[in-house]
Formats: C-alpha cells, structure tokens, sequence
C-alpha cells in the first residue's frame, strides 16, 4: 500500500548535473513518498540522460520508476513525510540507475526475488523486468541499483 503525503513533486525540477571527473557526471534528487514520485523518478532520469547525450533507449528511465516505485511501496520511505534518493550516473562506459530508500517498514529483512513470476501472478514483476532489461543488477536492503552499458561508438556530449 502506498501512502500519500501532502508533499507535492514539482513537476519542472531540473537536475543539477555536477561531474566528478573528466568523463563522469551524477545527477541526485530526493523525492517525496508520494505515488506521483515513480513518474517523477522517470522524468528525472530522462532529463539527466538527455542532459548528458546519451540514450538507453527509454530502459534506464523505466527502470528508475520500477526502482522508486518498490522504495515507495515496500519501504518507509512510502509512508507519509517519506523520502527517497535517486542518482543518475552517466560515464564514458554507462548509465547507472540508484535508488536508496528508508529500509522495509517492519524491519525485516526483506524477501527479494527478480524471479519471472508464474503466469496470472499480478505482482512481482518489477525486478525481473529491471534483471532483464540492465546488464547489471543488485538489490541490498535500502539500496537497489542497476546499470546500462553503453556502445563504445554511442556519441558522449558531456557537458564541460
Ligand atoms: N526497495 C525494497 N525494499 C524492500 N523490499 C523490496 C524492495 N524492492 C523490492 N522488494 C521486495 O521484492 C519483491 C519483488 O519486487 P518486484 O518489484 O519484483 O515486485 P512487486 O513490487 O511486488 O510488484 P510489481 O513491481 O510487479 O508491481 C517485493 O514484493 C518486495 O517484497
Ligand atoms: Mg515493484
């Protein structure tokens, strides 16, 4: 169940892109427990990817909404005045979707599976669909990332 607190997104957020090193830059926002928050993860990480020149072709920004979507429904950072952090990493080599949230709501460690679930299952597709689509994936209690390689030949237009 997702709570929604009274915290609204902002709808024209822009990422502040800030490199690290020559050919890396990380985009992070903190974003409410609110339903309205996958989308905003997705919009989010298509502005950063934009930003940088670089495309994953709409994977990586569906990935981030999975990504935000279970911290909101599975953690406390869905309860009302949640939050979670999402950070947007795109190098020379890739893109890399992280998501931390506040940790399950009962304290137990949570029971992950990117399994394909069986057929007419209505749940438990989201990490299959983030294992399927990314070259690499790892779910760690109150932090979950997945990663997309990019072709050597993809154009990089890194902003200096
Ligand atoms: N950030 C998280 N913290 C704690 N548990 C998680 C987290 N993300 C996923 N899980 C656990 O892993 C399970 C599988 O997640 P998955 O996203 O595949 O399915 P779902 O969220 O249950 O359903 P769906 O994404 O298909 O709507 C969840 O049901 C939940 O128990
Ligand atoms: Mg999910």
């Amino acid at each position: 169940m997702i709570s929604v607190s009274p915290v609204a997104v902002q709808p024209d957020f822009q990422p502040v892109l800030a490199p690290r090193a020559a050919e890396v830059i990380t985009a992070t926002c903190t974003l409410p427990g609110v339903a309205a928050s996958a989308a905003a993860a997705r919009k989010f990480t298509w502005r950063v990817l934009e930003a940088a020149g670089v495309s994953a072709g709409g994977e990586a920004e569906l990935c981030a909404s999975e990504l935000a979507g279970n911290a909101l429904e599975h953690t406390r950072s869905g309860q009302p005045g949640g939050i979670f952090t999402l950070q947007v990493t795109v190098s020379a080599q890739g893109v890399r979707i992280e998501v931390r949230d506040a940790g399950a709501a009962d304290g137990d460690a949570p029971v992950v599976s990117a399994q394909c679930p069986p057929p007419g299952a209505e749940r438990g597709r989201g990490l299959w669909i983030i294992a399927a689509l990314s070259h690499r994936f790892q779910f760690t209690p109150g932090r979950a990332w997945c990663e997309f390689d990019l072709p050597e030949t993809a154009p990089m237009l890194i902003p200096q």
